[in-house]
């Protein structure tokens, strides 16, 4: 189990990113974080990632609370971040170098197998299209069988047939060992093609402005009525959201104070 324990975040300059963010996240669930720009996802994420630390309340995994990067914590981010010196293979089997060649052989063969990139075992980072770049990323990251995966955008540089192509991919992984995820996403139909709940959240300060539990079971159909259904729930909520926070009405008022 994940959670996050009024979870604040106030960087040095005053900048609340985070506010008193609670959040359980059960084994194996999937879990999108959707907001519009500056609401604390990638805050969030990287507080989980042990890359930063909450200014007040904890992040608990498995009743441990996390300070640092853990083992078995995968992060995947917008961009593949792979090693250019290394090969496919190389990259996917970065975080198996405690075991013996011929295990760590078996694992990455089959995670490129599964993220359709079976034979690309020998080629350079360089080679690959930035599709197969990031299916290399998810593929190293999953290959660990991390309890937890956190995503920060990971699809979004992607045009939308490879998205979708990997959205299958990443499912299939997902559904070998079930890892706790936790993915941030612009991307409405992609939150609902993935999560089993969404939380909208909010900014300044960054909070949890609604959640939804996705009805729809898998494998999901894009083309549904149900799905289109789920869509706009979200869809609404978030338009909601940023309604809600009316910077420029606010900015208005307040300048308008100023002269007053
Ligand atoms: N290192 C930092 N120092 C100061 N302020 C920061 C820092 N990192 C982020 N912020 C601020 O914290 C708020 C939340 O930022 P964050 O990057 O978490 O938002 P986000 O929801 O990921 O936005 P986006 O959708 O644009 O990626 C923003 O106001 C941002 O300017
Ligand atoms: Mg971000």
């Amino acid at each position: 189990m994940l959670s996050f324990e009024t979870l604040s975040k106030t960087y040095t300059d005053g900048t609340q990113a985070l506010s008193a963010v609670t959040v359980d996240v059960a084994p194996g669930e999937i879990l999108a974080l959707v907001g519009g720009s500056g609401c604390g996802k990638t805050t969030l994420l990287r507080l989980i990632a042990g890359l930063d630390r909450p200014s007040a309340g904890r992040i608990i995994l498995n009743d441990e609370t996390i300070t640092v990067p853990r083992a078995d914590v995968g992060v995947i981010f917008q961009e593949p971040r792979l090693f250019p010196w290394l090969s496919v293979a190389e990259n996917v089997g970065f975080g198996l170098s405690h075991l013996s060649a011929f295990e760590r052989e078996g694992l990455v063969t089959n995670a490129l197998v599964r993220v359709g990139l079976a034979g690309h075992d020998g080629r350079w980072p360089r080679e690959l299209s930035g599709g197969q770049q990031q299916r290399v990323a998810i593929a190293r990251a999953l290959v660990t069988r991390p309890k937890l995966l956190l995503m920060d955008e990971p699809f979004s540089a992607l045009d939308a047939t490879t998205r979708a192509s990997l959205h299958g991919h990443l499912l299939a992984l997902w559904a070998e060992s079930r890892p706790t995820m936790v993915m941030v996403t612009h991307d409405v139909e992609e939150a609902v093609t993935l999560a089993d709940r969404i939380v909208v959240m909010q900014p300044k300060p960054g909070r949890i402005f609604d959640e939804f539990d996705n009805p729809l079971a898998r494998p999901r159909d894009r083309l549904s009525p149900a799905f289109d259904a789920a869509k706009r729930d979200v869809l609404r909520s978030l338009d909601r959201s940023l309604r809600d926070e009316a910077p420029h009405q606010q900015k208005t008022a307040e300048t308008a104070g100023m002269w007053w």
